[in-house]
């Protein structure tokens, strides 16, 4: 194999591997891409009919604080000035998401100061001080009502579990804003890319050193390639060393997209259900993340409903589940891991972690830095 790298999986972790050991280190790399497509979950197309751009893993909504990740992408593409704000129904009436002042007031049906807003929450959170499960959890940080109104149906159709028989540990913190702001992030940087991410991933992928083979499933090509040519590995942990300590447990998403006659679905890009007997957790309307696009029609929208499940070997892993078993799994297959020379592990399922693109990217940039310069300029043990 006549090439100095090679990169299983074309999400946004090896794409910026890919790019930067082209253009920095002006080495030849082969991609392997096992899906039909470039980009990972990030990846997003036309729906034919409308043109409407959908992401066809689930939404992405860039952000970051990181002025180095803001920098490299605009290297690739230009940013809309989208700034991402999510609604939640529950009981036939809306309310604004994340929990802020404007919940608050919805809510309880009258006026708040932030102060008074404050005492409120405060109450009612004392009820749990010693949480033994999500429920308790989330009751101690934001009282009863709240979690019964936005975080119990909503968490329970995400886990297919009910709150009360999971792990407190699954939420770390539930912000509460005592302002009127509900911008969803609070990051530095925001905005989506002016032609797409397909076009921002495809710009990172134009390279004469760079190669990207679709529908090539690393595994295919494995022997060749370990222990000839260096590889970054992308793709799932588990998968790499047969499932030998089990498998790695994740959950999944199913969407349903339908082209509506309307030119306007939901007056909003991202709706949450809260009530536990509607069965998705959300609608997206992909219209409003591009209001500049002044060429989608008026008279038809694009939405798709989300419903989260827990995910089979076939499935897409989406988010990973992290219970104890799996967190013990992980640290064999990190050892095993570490025992592989001249393969890096790197990316959302590389290593079994929820990444944000900006955070991929990140990982990506620092894997470049401390492993791939120092083994190709001075010739440093790939491990
Ligand atoms: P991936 O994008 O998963 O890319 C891995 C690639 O490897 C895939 O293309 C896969 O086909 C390929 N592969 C796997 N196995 C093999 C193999 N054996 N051979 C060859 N190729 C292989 N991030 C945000 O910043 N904002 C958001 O709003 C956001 N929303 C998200 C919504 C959902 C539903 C999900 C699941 C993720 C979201 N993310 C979001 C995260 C974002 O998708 C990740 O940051 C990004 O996908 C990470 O890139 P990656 O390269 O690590 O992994
Ligand atoms: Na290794």
């Amino acid at each position: 194999m006549n090439v100095d790298l090679v990169v299983a999986g074309s999400g946004f972790f090896g794409l910026t591997v890919a790019e930067r050991c082209a253009a920095e280190l002006g080495l030849r790399v082969l991609v392997l891409e096992r899906r039909g497509h470039i980009g990972g979950n990030a990846y997003s197309e036309p729906e034919p009919e409308t043109g409407i751009e959908v992401h066809r893993y689930g939404a992405h909504l860039f952000h970051t604080s990181n002025e180095r990740v803001w920098e490299y992408a605009r290297r690739f593409t230009a940013f809309t000035g989208y700034r991402h704000q999510v609604y939640s129904t529950f009981k036939g009436r809306v309310y604004p998401m994340p929990i802020n002042l404007g919940t608050i007031c919805a809510y309880f049906g009258r006026v708040f100061s932030p102060d008074e807003a404050r005492a409120l929450i405060a109450e009612q959170a004392a009820e749990v001080s010693d949480p033994a499960n999500l429920e308790e959890k989330a009751i101690s940080l934001i009282g009863r009502p709240l979690y019964e109104a936005f975080i119990r149906g909503y968490t329970a159709k995400q886990w297919q579990t009910d709150p009360r028989e999971l792990p407190a540990e699954v939420i770390a913190r539930l912000p509460v804003r005592y302002t009127f702001d509900n911008r969803y992030f609070n990051d530095t940087y925001e905005g989506l890319p002016v032609d797409g991410y397909t076009a921002w991933l495809e710009r990172m992928a134009d390279h004469p050193r760079i190669e990207v083979r679709l529908n090539a499933d690393f595994f295919d090509v494995r022997d060749e390639v370990v222990g000839n040519v260096p590889v970054v590995f992308t793709g799932p942990l588990d998968r790499y060393f047969g499932y030998v300590h089990g498998e790695l447990g994740w959950r999944t998403l199913d969407f349903e997209t339908e082209v509506k006659e309307t030119g306007d679905f939901q007056g909003t890009a991202v709706m949450n259900y809260a009530d536990e007997d509607v069965p998705y957790t959300r609608i997206h309307e992909f219209r409003h993340f591009h209001p500049e696009r002044d060429w989608y029609p008026s008279d038809r929208t694009v939405i798709m409903r989300e419903y989260s499940r827990f995910a089979a070997r076939d499935d897409e892993p989406y988010y990973p589940i992290n219970t104890p078993a799996d967190r013990d799994r992980l640290l064999a297959y990190r050892r095993l891991a570490r025992g592989q020379d001249g393969v890096l592990f790197g990316g959302r399922l590389g290593t079994y972690k929820y990444l944000d693109m900006h955070m991929a990217i990140a990982g990506a940039l620092s894997m470049v830095d401390n492993k791939l310069r120092p083994h190709f300029t001075e010739g440093a043990r790939l491990v």
